[in-house]
């Protein structure tokens, strides 16, 4: 049986900042699991940057400034403790990822480069070009090859094992011969992403960002915490959803409607453009459903145009945005405005971390990082280039954590995990000869449309109850009529699709449950028929249990030090 100390599952950049450090520890057997190759993670698609008060730029930038800008842009849903923790660690962590190798874009004088970014009080988000998550990506992963951190590449953790609200290992399908294995582990780190895939039609996420370390950490007890929360990115291409970053706004970029109007102003008159996400998406949203967009239907679209910033500062500042822009809408950036709409983006909800400093979640032995986890530093609307922060601050401790968890913990002789490989091999050997009467696609597509229609940027309770029901119905087809369809052992592609497609639904479920529960409007929790925000009811974390009989939701206190909730204005 596979056996290591401390097993990280996901190879973006939160799992490898992590397994870097837990790498430096001696006598520890530290691996990371991931379903695709570590360089194909989705950090590599974080464009715009990262943020850290260097105040290389203005400097009256300071981490406490930072701090405040994210509890205001988390609608004060955040909680203050770990916010400050994360903003003062900022420049810490941006040094080290430079002395690690990262390619930050510089200023004429040689520091570190900072442009401004939503819902920021100063430029503050360092950059490479608008491929900052790739360079980090690939860095990282450098680093833990020097270290000799083991790979488990193409492999894709099913189940939790936990006893007694104890750790005991994971079981994982080795994608590429379809073998089931026990794991046996003192320490998981969950650093599988988000769930964006919950919605269509348009995503910025990867194909396999499907909410997996969620959706099993909520299956084996563990709560989730405030999942009624998904950011829509403002600026994603019309047709496919793919991120704008919103460094091209930071750079100066305008959002245009038909009538050549900058229409920010209505909404945001001091940010204009640079407003925080949840409120440029709905004031996107509105000049398209007020018939102030081009096209039809969920193609319409408003502009962003980047021509007055110029070729040069468009080739050197934002080359993958003019790429894309080229390759995916036929437009130039250089020549024509971008035809842009809202994006399925960020999950602010996740694993309930209970401790900022290590990420243990309720469970021992069970840590979680970046956007699987709910720490929260992100409360109701992340701000732009806090992600990867997030995911670099938090990691580090992580692993350190595990590490000390792991040495502290005698290897666990009297469980029995072998049986645990056998149920599973014969639970997967069964799905795989059932027969199929409908197709993943189907299913899957009709989920992410629900979710999109009826628990999309603007909520209200009715429809949100269908989408809640329809959920229910998926679910059952999926439990009753649906199974992979393809019996093969070699890169079963539609084992795993299935698998995703399991988790997708049960975070659907748990989505569309929390969001009717909240019943207020707050970051980007919008609902028509409470539009205001109601801290009295409100200023709280959901927190979601599995039950056999559907999500049970209860609620914890926001952590609160030093800003009492205001109006938000900008
Ligand atoms: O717009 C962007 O470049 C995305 C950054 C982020 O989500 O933090």
């Amino acid at each position: 049986m596979l056996k290591y100390d401390v097993l990280i599952v996901g190879a973006g950049g939160g799992g490898l900042m992590a397994a870097l450090e837990a790498s430096k520890a001696k006598d520890v057997k530290v691996g990371v699991i991931t379903k695709v190759y570590p360089t194909r993670s989705h950090t590599g698609a974080a464009q715009g940057g990262i943020n850290a008060a260097l105040a290389n730029v203005d400097p009256s930038d300071s981490p406490e400034v930072h701090a405040f800008d994210t509890v205001k842009g988390s609608d004060y849903l955040g909680d203050q403790d770990a916010i400050e923790f994360m903003c003062y660690e900022a420049p810490k962590r941006i040094y080290e990822l430079e002395h690690l190798g990262v390619p930050f874009s510089r200023l004429p004088d040689g520091r570190i480069a900072q442009r401004p970014f939503g819902g920021a009080g100063f430029p503050r988000t360092c950059y490479a070009a608008d491929k900052t998550g790739h360079v980090m990506l690939h860095t990282l992963y450098e680093q833990c090859l020097k270290n000799d951190v083991e790979f488990l590449n193409e492999w894709y953790v099913h189940e939790l094992i936990v006893d007694n609200n104890e750790l005991k290992g994971v079981i994982a399908i080795d994608i590429r011969n379809g073998e089931i294995h026990a794991i046996q582990t003192k320490a998981v780190i969950f650093a599988t992403g988000g769930y964006a895939r919950v919605y269509w039609v348009r995503n910025s996420n990867a194909i396999g960002s499907t909410g997996d370390g969620i959706a099993l950490s909520y299956r084996a007890g563990i709560p989730l915490k405030d999942m009624e929360f998904m950011q829509f990115h403002p600026t994603g291409l019309r047709s496919t959803g793919i991120l704008v970053t919103e460094g091209a706004r930071g750079e100066g970029g305008y959002l245009i409607n038909n009538q050549g109007e900058r229409f920010m102003e209505r909404y945001a008159p001091e940010k204009m453009e640079l407003a925080p996400r949840d409120l440029v998406a709905r004031a996107i949203e509105t000049e398209i459903l007020e018939g102030r967009g081009w096209g039809e239907g969920m193609y319409a679209y408003v502009h962003l145009d980047l021509r007055h910033l110029g070729a040069e500062k468009i080739k050197q500042r934002l080359p993958q945005i003019r790429m894309l822009a080229i390759d995916f809408e036929g437009v130039d950036p250089i020549e024509e405005p971008i035809p842009v709409r809202p994006t399925a983006h960020y999950s602010m909800g996740g694993i309930h971390v209970t401790d900022y400093k290590t990420s243990l979640s309720t469970v021992d032995g069970v840590y979680a990082i970046g956007e699987c986890a709910c720490v929260s530093v992100h409360g109701a609307n992340r701000l732009g280039g806090n992600s990867l922060l997030d995911i670099v601050v938090f990691g580090k401790p992580a692993g350190a954590a595990a590490v000390e968890y792991a040495k502290n913990k005698p290897e666990d002789k009297t469980f029995n995990l072998k049986a645990e490989e056998e149920r599973a091999k014969k639970e997967i050997e069964a799905l795989l000869k059932k027969e199929s009467k409908e197709t993943i696609g189907s299913i899957r597509t009709q989920m992410a449309q629900t979710m999109w229609d009826k628990v999309g940027i603007f909520r209200e309770e009715k429809p949100m109850q269908e989408a809640l029901e329809k959920i229910k119905e998926l679910k059952e087809r999926y439990n009753n009529n649906l199974a992979p369809g393809d019996s093969g052992k070699l890169f079963n592609t539609a084992l795993i699709n299935y698998l995703e497609l399991g988790n997708l639904l049960d975070i659907a479920e748990v989505i569309a449950t929390t969001a009717i529960l909240r019943k207020e409007s707050r970051g980007a929790h919008a609902r028509r028929d409470y539009p205001k925000r109601d801290d009295e009811n409100f200023l709280k974390h959901s927190l979601t249990y599995y039950t056999p009989e559907g999500p049970k939701v209860e609620y914890i206190d926001v952590r609160i030090t030093k800003w009492q909730p205001q109006e938000r204005k900008y």
